[in-house]
């Protein structure tokens, strides 16, 4: 999908209906808060300081349709920049972050947390939710649980793309998560 097409700016259309998201106080946010509290308890034993924040918002940016999604078959999408690639996927089962009535479309980042393979190469198995897995060192990621890790070398979750649905359009709002590569999300 060409971005530049489809690409709705923040504020656009937000006078009308209230759209659905995907954003809760989730079991993942409950997680990272409770390793961000870990970190700072850490800070004052004298350990490094804490990662970046992990959750950033950036501009709408409509990404997709429901109508055009189909169960079980991922479609990749760029957000929030061009560069980098990410996919969307209908899971066919309610899911931690997940949009649309059933509660079951959500969005990740295609790379690795661990050193950057493309997970996408290791293939989606629709019967468990699962991603991957990875090609370089073989993680595999639960989608229908915000990405959390089921298996192999890598330590975080899949970075989550936080979704909007307004009538048939899906928008991603925000990254839930450290893209990989980057020390920061983008500002
Ligand atoms: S890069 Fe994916 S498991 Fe190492």
């Amino acid at each position: 999908m060409n971005n530049n097409d489809t690409a709705i700016r923040e504020g656009d259309a937000m006078s009308e209906k209230e759209p659905q998201t995907g954003l809760c106080a989730s079991r993942r946010e409950f997680l990272v808060a409770g390793g961000v509290t870990a970190a700072f308890m850490m800070i004052g034993a004298g350990a490094p300081a804490p990662a970046e924040a992990v959750m950033k918002s950036y501009g709408r940016t409509k990404i997709g349709s429901i109508s055009a999604l189909k169960e079980g078959k991922p479609a990749k999408f760029n957000y929030p920049d061009k560069n980098t690639e990410n996919f969307l996927v209908k899971l066919g089962t309610p899911a931690g972050g997940g949009v649309g009535k059933d509660a079951d479309i959500v969005a990740f980042n295609s790379l690795c947390p661990h050193m950057g393979g493309t997970v996408t190469d290791g293939g989606y198995h629709h019967a468990d939710g699962i991603m991957g897995p990875c090609p370089f060192h073989l993680s595999t990621f639960d989608l229908t649980r915000h990405g959390l890790i089921v298996a192999g070398h890598a330590t975080q979750a899949l970075p989550q793309i936080q979704l909007e649905t307004k009538g048939d359009d899906i928008f991603a709002v925000g990254v839930m998560g450290l893209i990989y590569g980057r020390n920061a999300n983008l500002g």
